[in-house]
């Protein structure tokens, strides 16, 4: 009820400042929180991933609380798991500002924000207190490569971030594809991603051993700019190299869709990607026959987007610019819809809806 009204002030902001005030109130809410709350959940829903329990399968996407400032407010909103960062090992302070656009028709955004963000050290030293209590949802970190660093040092630069942040990831990303650092997304070029996931696997296999557990899932987030053979063959790699998941996609360079108006230089979410982010889905757990699960994101804005995505072979799904057109109540109303869709269709665990229209 409140929420449309709540939209037409915040659309009345510059979108940044708007999120950052997002980010204040959940700052808020989080510190007025005793204990966290209890996740979201339903034996429909339930999951056991890379050993992961998730209770629900929608998660917040990579790039809304890029600080890990918030790694405990994320139940409350119903989310079945969140995703941190992207975080670099290098402090930076991104693009010059504005850097983030709406189309409200379109029910999309453009960002090209260019991973601004504190560092891995400050997000984990920030972490440290807050996460000796037990989470209540899987938190997953997402790592990219420092501005100013070389493209042929990358591994080292998330090699760093990504001993920073150990300690408190269920699972991480390697974020290949933001379109918005330069040369970062000719890491997905074969070779030089199987380098960089050799050596980040290898450092990860090392911390573990450290620390005397099993190696933290590693997944690997692509772009839907990638044509289906170059898909074909990172899914294969991915699999070969040990990789545990896929995550599809990030934004897109290209405008679907759109017209033939200008639009401002960045990556697209929201509506217009959902198609393709299908495809790639469909893709990449036709190619990997269904044994790597894959997260799920791009244009999902409803129970029924999210059931679509699942069924193209999705395990997990996330959302973004849903929670800016829709609101904060979007993940919780994601969840309960996919249970009813579930009752519905007579599927008795979402395991089996996954992929079932792939
Ligand atoms: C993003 N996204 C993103 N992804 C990522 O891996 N690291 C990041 O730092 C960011 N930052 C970011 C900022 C903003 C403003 C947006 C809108 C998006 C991409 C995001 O995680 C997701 O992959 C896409 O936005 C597609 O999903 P939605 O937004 O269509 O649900």
């Amino acid at each position: 009820m409140f929420f449309p009204l709540l939209r037409r002030l915040a659309f009345t902001l510059d979108p940044e400042t708007a999120h950052r005030l997002s980010i204040t109130a959940l700052k808020l809410l989080q510190a007025g929180q005793r204990q966290p709350a209890p996740a979201l959940t339903h034996p429909l829903l339930d999951q056991n991933i890379w050993g992961i329990r998730f209770p629900n399968p929608v998660g917040l996407a990579a790039g809304y609380d890029k600080n890990a400032e918030l790694p405990l407010v994320w139940s409350r909103l119903g989310f079945g798991f969140a995703e941190l960062g992207t975080l670099t090992a290098h402090l930076q302070p991104g693009n010059p500002r504005p850097r983030i656009f709406r189309l409200p028709r379109q029910g999309a955004l453009i960002n090209r924000l260019g991973f601004n963000n504190a560092g891995a050290d400050a997000a984990a030293a920030r972490l440290a207190p807050r996460l000796s209590t037990p989470r209540p949802v899987p938190l997953g970190f997402n790592l990219g490569k420092s501005r100013t660093t070389p493209i042929e040092a990358a591994a080292d630069d998330y090699c760093r971030s990504c001993a920073a942040v150990f300690p408190f990831a269920d699972y991480l990303v390697v974020n290949v594809s933001s379109p918005n650092t330069p040369e970062l997304r000719t890491l997905q070029e074969p070779d030089r991603l199987a380098r960089l996931l050799d050596t980040l696997l290898a450092r990860i296999r090392e911390l573990a051993h450290a620390a005397n557990m099993a190696p933290t899932p590693l997944l690997v987030k692509i772009a839907p700019d990638l044509t289906d053979s170059q898909i074909t063959e990172i899914t294969r790699l991915a699999r070969d190299v040990g990789v545990a998941g896929m995550i599809a996609t990030n934004t897109t360079v290209a405008r679907p869709g759109l017209g033939a108006d200008s639009y401002e230089a960045g990556g697209l979410s929201g509506r217009p990607l959902a198609a393709r982010a299908t495809e790639v889905v469909r893709l990449v757990h036709r190619v990997s026959e269904g044994a790597l699960p894959i997260v799920g994101v791009g244009g999902i804005f409803s129970a029924e987007d999210a059931y679509e995505r699942i069924r193209a072979g999705a395990s997990l799904i996330q959302i973004y610019t849903g929670l800016v057109y829709e609101g904060p109540f979007l993940a919780r109303r994601i969840v309960r819809g996919l249970i009813r869709i579930l009752e519905r269709e007579g599927v008795s665990r979402l395991p089996q809806a996954v992929g079932s229209g792939a």
